[in-house]
């Protein structure tokens, strides 16, 4: 029997990008939230040999470079098992869109494969073969609110938060994840000419993003909820952490080349956003809304002025886990 996954996406609440290291990976600190949004991954296995990947969408590639391919040859080699799988990918999450969906599609397979085969993979396996994979996998593994650091790979569960509204716009415009990590080390060092420092150096928007983040950790205790009733800190645990000053580092390599990218987060702060921001390194922009009512509002007059607007909503972790089997 095939197994059906709900294959979420994610945004960055925040990212900040630290020091390039010596495996050319860049250290970064970010919170990640889970969507409801959702592609389908279905796995099938049957006797044979070989991985066949099915997507109707033509710039899913459907290779050996799919990350959901490299996850299932993972997967097989470590369990020392032969089979014929077939993953067929549904999409409906925009591709290379800052969402994080082929990373999500990575880890729903590993889930449907474990499932189909009957053969869970113990936590550190998953866990190194996620991050083996990319930067952005491990963090499907928990779903939620979930701290990233390391280049990305390292997850921390962070407290489950009450669902919030979200706006979504993805602009096409096709931005490179590692040449925005090169602007950004361009940018950085041309600030550091200007401003006299030696060495080049990313700490100071860690620290900045440590800062805010811990700040607003500690308000809430284990279960996400406020430490003190502190007015209308209390409602809305993730409006207040955007609202601590995170942002996104990727904005100030990407809106000066993309300049309609920082025009829609205009746009989604005009509409009544609480919080807007570019999601990884785009192109995909996001609002957070009190209300959905609000959140369907805006997207209503965005679309009516040509600009396509999908609401959807934080995806707790809770639900991210009873949710992703499709029954
Ligand atoms: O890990 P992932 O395959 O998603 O990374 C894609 C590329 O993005 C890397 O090859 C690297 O150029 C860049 N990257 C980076 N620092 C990170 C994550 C990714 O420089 N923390």
């Amino acid at each position: 029997m095939p197994v059906t996954v709900r294959s979420y996406a994610k945004i960055n609440l925040g990212l900040a990008i630290g020091a390039l290291r010596s495996d050319r990976f860049h250290s970064l600190e970010t919170i990640y939230q889970t969507l409801a949004v959702h592609d389908l991954v279905r796995v099938e296995a049957a006797r044979g040999n070989g991985i066949d990947i099915r997507c109707k969408n033509p710039h899913v590639p459907c290779d050996e470079s799919n990350t959901c391919y490299r996850v299932a040859d993972r997967m097989l080699r470590h369990w020392k098992q032969r089979a014929k799988l077939t993953i067929t990918i549904e999409k409906n999450l925009p591709v290379q869109g800052g969402l994080g969906a082929g990373s999500s599609n990575a880890i729903a397979t590993m889930f449907a494969l474990e499932r189909e085969l009957k053969e869970p993979l113990p936590a550190d396996d998953r866990l190194r073969i996620a991050a083996e994979v990319g930067s952005d996998l491990p963090l499907f593994l928990l779903g939620g609110t979930v701290l990233g650091l390391g280049r990305g790979e390292q997850v921390y569960p962070l407290a489950d938060l009450p669902p919030i509204a979200c706006v979504l716009v993805t602009p096409s415009v096709a931005v490179s994840t590692p040449q925005a990590f090169s602007d950004w080390d361009a940018f950085i060092e041309s600030e550091n000419k200007a401003w006299n420092l030696t060495p080049p150096d990313g700490s100071v928007t860690l620290s900045k993003f440590n800062r805010s983040a811990f700040e607003w950790l500690s308000y809430l205790n284990v279960s996400g909820v406020p430490v003190e009733n502190d007015g209308d800190r209390a409602e809305t645990p993730l409006l207040d952490l955007v609202r601590a000053g995170i942002e996104n580092d990727f904005e100030r390599v990407v809106f000066p080349q993309y300049p309609e990218l920082r025009d829609v987060k205009r746009v989604l702060e005009r509409e009544g956003a609480d919080y807007a921001s570019l999601s990884g390194s785009g192109s995909t922009m996001y609002g957070l809304f009190r209300t959905r009512e609000r959140a369907v509002q805006a997207a209503e007059r965005m679309s009516a002025e040509g600009l396509a607007a999908t609401v959807t909503e934080t995806l707790p972790r809770n639900e991210y886990r009873a949710q992703m089997f499709v029954k």
